[in-house]
């Protein structure tokens, strides 16, 4: 299959529309990452979503909307709590996900064979064009392989599914560059299940108090069911080891300078560049966790295209505001990794 570059005009949305409508993949620039589209009440455009990526069938998917009534339009949830709504006026069209109870229309190649379903109204104008042309809720996961970091450009899609989907619209890069947070209101007190650009602080400030299910800090146990399956897969590791220090600034540089060779590299802020006697990647200034995140994946991806990078550290982030996303993204990249220097 030739998979079309797009762009962002009338005539390429229209395009994708009837792509979409065939029962076609579309890969579709989004706020947070690129998602990999199909019209979610199609069950077989559905399953090659998972063929394209290589993502296992227990991994359920969002379904993209463009309006707070879509839900109610395509009968996507089988209840609509207040708090959806508190949470939709406050944070959408945005990087927040929030799961409901999901209406029979939902195959179960999208919910992956659970009673609820996740839904999100992205801000990306392009997607917003591309859901109102096709008249259809999309489901989409992030366009990259299963396994790889998601994609915050048209190119890295590319990369990693040409031949494999049927068109690509280019939307420049991802503004956020972390996926979106994902909440579950299908339980009372809801849970914070993924931790994104919509902050665990933003939420309880709507809607009270919201738990933090264990997954997001922390490594799950062999024999525990995850409340979101996608938590149980190891993710956005790059090849290299990535291993977190937690120490304090100088401690920081002092380690890895000690440990310097030609295969180490460092996840780091840019105030500890010039210090820092190996390959450098920088997250940001120190403290911009908006910023970190932005860059996060970019950095990822860099650090494989450096195949004599053996070891990697990494600044750890602080666990709070957009800080949880990073950290929840970077322990997985480092295989819960985390050295502490502090207790040493
Ligand atoms: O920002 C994003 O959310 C991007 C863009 C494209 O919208 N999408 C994205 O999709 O990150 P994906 O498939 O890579 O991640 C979806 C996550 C997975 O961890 C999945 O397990 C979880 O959401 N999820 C989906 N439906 C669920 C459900 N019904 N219950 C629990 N978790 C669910
Ligand atoms: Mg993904």
């Amino acid at each position: 299959m030739k998979t079309l570059l797009l762009k962002d005009n009338e005539q390429d949305i229209i395009k994708a529309a009837e792509i979409l409508k065939a029962g076609g993949l579309v890969g579709m620039p989004t706020e947070t990452v690129y998602g990999l589209a199909a019209n979610a009440l199609n069950p077989n455009a559905v399953a090659n979503i998972f063929k394209a990526k290589g993502r296992p069938m227990d991994n359920p998917l969002i379904v993209h909307i463009s309006s707070f009534e879509d839900i109610k339009k395509f009968g996507l949830a089988s209840e609509i709590p207040a708090k959806a709504k508190l949470l939709a006026e406050n944070f959408w069209p945005g990087p927040l996900t929030v799961i409901l109870k999901k209406g029979s229309i939902i195959p179960d190649e999208v919910s992956a064979g659970l009673d609820t379903v996740a839904i999100r109204y992205p801000s990306h104008k392009i997607a917003n064009k591309l859901i109102k042309a096709a008249d259809l809720p999309l489901a989409a996961p992030s366009a990259n392989l299963s396994g790889s970091p998601s994609p915050t450009t048209a190119q890295h899609v590319v990369n990693d599914l040409n031949g494999k989907i049927d068109a690509v619209i280019d939307g420049g890069t991802s503004d956020v560059g972390l996926e979106s947070t994902v909440i579950t209101l299908a339980q009372n007190p809801p849970k914070l299940l993924r931790p994104g650009g919509v902050t665990l602080e933003m939420l309880e400030n709507v809607i009270g108090k919201v738990l933090v299910d264990n997954a997001v800090l922390n490594k799950l146990e062999d024999n525990v069911t995850p409340a979101s399956p996608g938590m149980k897969y190891k993710h956005y590791a790059p090849k290299a080891n990535v291993i977190i220090l937690k120490a304090g600034d100088n401690a920081f540089i002092d380690f890895i300078n000690l440990n310097k060779s030609q295969e180490v590299a460092a996840i780091c802020y840019d105030e500890d560049m010039e210090k820092l006697n190996v390959k450098t990647f920088s997250l940001g200034k120190k403290g911009d966790s908006a910023k970190h995140a932005h860059n996060l994946f970019e950095i990822l991806r860099e650090i494989d295209v450096n195949k004599n990078i053996k070891t990697v550290y990494s600044r750890c982030p602080e666990i709070k505001g957009v800080g949880m996303a990073v950290y929840n993204r970077l322990i997985r990249a480092a295989g819960f990794e985390v050295k502490d220097l502090e207790k040493l």
